[in-house]
């Protein structure tokens, strides 16, 4: 068997990433200097409060960012090739074939007049160039393998389970052999034991096809259970990222260790989530230093003025003063 270097497993890299929407004549960073890779067959999680920045990042990899956003900064590689993600038409040849990905509310995303076999023999067809009898029997085998019956794989989404409909979704995500699958909160309107269930099919298609899995979620559970790494985000930044079991057994950013914190504990009499106190900032009105400092227990005059550096800390990263990594100011200033 031949032994993969590192770049052979070295899938994605996003470098330095500064995404800005514009409405209204105003400007706001969502996304600010974000730099992260994935690698063959790993899943990554990202996970931060609402508005933090998860599906910008999520989009822009997909090449689906809305008209009003803007890539300010930075480039996305795809296995070493620089992908133009405000390109349209580029990224219409990428995606779907290497990236893919699957939106929470699959009632939004398929077409109710349509039997969820066709839907998916489309991109077939379209992608793979395949006749429309073979676009079919391709359709049915992705059906078959994310669990729906052969009977009913001709209904039209109306008529199956919100679950069933994720894994029409998913299947659909599937068609055209990707390599990477972006779930952006795919379990959200799901009930607990269907979610559990979605979490395992994403697994199990995980180490199947080799996929690699980028997993946006709030649920920590999911995060620790299904996940190989974890990336949080605060305000458009990464501020902590790890290995899931070094980040959960010693969180070392304060964000992080009051989102694990904000777990519900049974066993140890915490039966409520714990809120962080504190609102999410203000885009809008970036204030200088560190975007958690008016939140943060542990906060020092050097967080009010001094943005921290996501550095090195041990086998993960972290941008946090109280870490020495983080000392030094980013190079990317944070509106350019
Ligand atoms: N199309 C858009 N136009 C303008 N602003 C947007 C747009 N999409 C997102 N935003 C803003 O960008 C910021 C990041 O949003 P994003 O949707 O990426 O966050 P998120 O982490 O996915 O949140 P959630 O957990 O609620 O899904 C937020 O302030 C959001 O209001
Ligand atoms: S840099 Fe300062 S304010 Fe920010 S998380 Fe660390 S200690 Fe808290
Ligand atoms: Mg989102």
């Amino acid at each position: 068997m031949t032994d993969l270097s590192a770049d052979d497993l070295l899938l994605l890299e996003v470098d330095s990433l500064c995404v800005d929407y514009r409405l209204k004549g105003t400007t706001w960073r969502a996304i600010d200097n974000v730099s992260f890779d994935l690698r063959v067959g790993e899943a990554v999680a990202l996970v931060g409060e609402s508005g933090c920045g998860k599906t910008t990042t999520a989009m822009a990899i997909a090449g689906l960012l809305s008209p009003n956003a803007y890539v300010r900064n930075g480039e996305i590689r795809y296995r070493g090739e620089r992908l133009y993600i405000d390109d349209d038409a580029a990224m219409r040849a990428h995606r779907w074939s290497h990236t893919s990905v699957v939106f929470q509310g699959a009632m939004n995303a398929l077409n109710p007049v349509h039997r969820v076999i066709n839907q998916i023999a489309e991109p077939c067809m379209l992608k793979l160039g395949l006749s429309r009898n073979a676009a079919k029997i391709r359709a049915a085998e992705l059906l078959e393998l994310v669990g729906i019956p052969a009977d009913r794989r001709s209904s039209y989404p109306h008529q199956l389970s919100g679950g069933m409909r994720q894994r029409v979704m998913i299947a659909m995500a599937l068609a055209c052999h990707p390599s990477i699958v972006i779930g952006d909160e795919p379990t959200t309107a799901l009930d607990v034991i269907t979610q559990a269930q979605i979490i395992k099919l994403l697994g199990d298609l995980r180490a199947k096809l080799r996929l690699s899995l980028m997993l946006i979620t709030h649920d920590l559970a999911v995060v620790a259970e299904s996940c190989d790494r974890v990336m949080i985000m605060y305000a458009g930044r990464i501020v902590e990222e790890g290995a899931v079991a070094d980040i959960f057994a010693r969180p070392k950013h304060p964000y992080t260790q009051l989102l694990i914190d904000s777990i519900p504990d049974p066993a140890h009499g915490k039966r409520m989530i714990k809120p962080i106190p504190g609102d999410p900032p203000n885009l809008l009105n970036r204030k200088s230093g560190c975007a958690f400092h008016p939140r943060c227990p542990s906060a020092m005059a050097v967080c009010a003025t001094q943005l921290p550096n996501l550095g090195r800390s041990g086998q993960g990263r972290v941008a946090c003063h109280l870490d020495r990594s983080s000392s030094l100011q980013d190079e990317i200033p944070a509106y350019v």
